[in-house]
């Protein structure tokens, strides 16, 4: 079977949760396309991506007859354990793909941005076309609910998943620290940032463009996984 007989694999980023700020391109893909894949992160939660785009799903002629399947990606640590959840979900699009079939694989924010779908795509770009619908990324949605801009000029602007020693190294040459996924230990980044005397602000975003959606001054307390934090300095 050529590739061409085979379905695509398309990752579609789906934004933080505003259904009008979804691309046309997203649109158009998603009113047509027989099987959608939104992963899960548990099998009690909703999955977030697909509530983003079902007012567009639920507008479908054939909305009852659509496959939508919900593979496990849990939030775990043990890479072993990751990589089962990863081949398993691969294998399943890969299915739906031999079948002829378009598969969308819908994913939070932008594709290319700590997402999801990087796991399938590597495990399936060999043997089947994969394409890439990019989306608006979560830290370039928060600042619009801060009415900042992140960089100007020649700064720099750091994004950071993980708040761990490499800070230390970076945030002198940083002129915006976005900090992403909640990260547990915001303590020591306070800690590295008040020990540079520079002058700061801070806010964090709590579930931008959802139902509890919140503003905070400086860094979440609560840090609900939908948190991102903004540290932009101002000398
Ligand atoms: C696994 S990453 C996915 C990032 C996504 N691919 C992107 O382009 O933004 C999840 C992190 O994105 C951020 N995020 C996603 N949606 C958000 C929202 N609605 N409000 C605040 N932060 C959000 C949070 O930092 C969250 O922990």
């Amino acid at each position: 079977m050529s590739m061409s007989e085979k379905g695509k694999l398309i990752g579609i980023g789906v934004g933080t949760g505003d259904t009008d700020l979804l691309t046309l391109k997203a649109v158009k893909i998603l009113k047509n396309i027989p099987v959608i894949c939104s992963p899960k992160s548990s099998k009690e939660k909703e999955s977030i991506a697909l509530s983003i785009v079902n007012p567009i799903l639920e507008k479908r002629d054939d909305y009852k007859r659509l496959m939508v399947v919900q593979p496990l990606f849990p939030m775990i640590e043990d890479q072993k354990e990751l990589k089962k959840y990863w081949d398993h979900a691969s294998d399943l699009i890969a299915n739906y793909l031999d079948s002829g079939r378009d598969v969308a694989f819908i994913t939070l924010g932008d594709p290319s941005i700590f997402s999801t779908f990087s796991y399938v795509q590597k495990r399936l770009k060999d043997n089947y076309i994969v394409e890439t619908i990019p989306g608006i990324t979560s830290f370039t949605a928060c600042a619009s609910a801060i009415d900042m801009p992140l960089v100007e000029k020649n700064e720099i602007l750091t994004i950071v998943p993980k708040i761990d020693d490499r800070l230390e190294e970076i945030i002198d040459y940083s002129d915006c620290v976005v900090l992403m996924k909640a990260s547990r230990n915001t303590e020591k980044l306070e800690k590295i940032i008040e020990s540079r005397d520079r002058n700061k602000t801070i806010k964090s975003i709590e579930n931008f463009n959802r139902e509890n959606e919140n503003v905070i001054d400086g860094f979440s307390n609560e840090k609900p996984y939908l948190t991102t934090t903004i540290i932009k300095f101002n000398d």
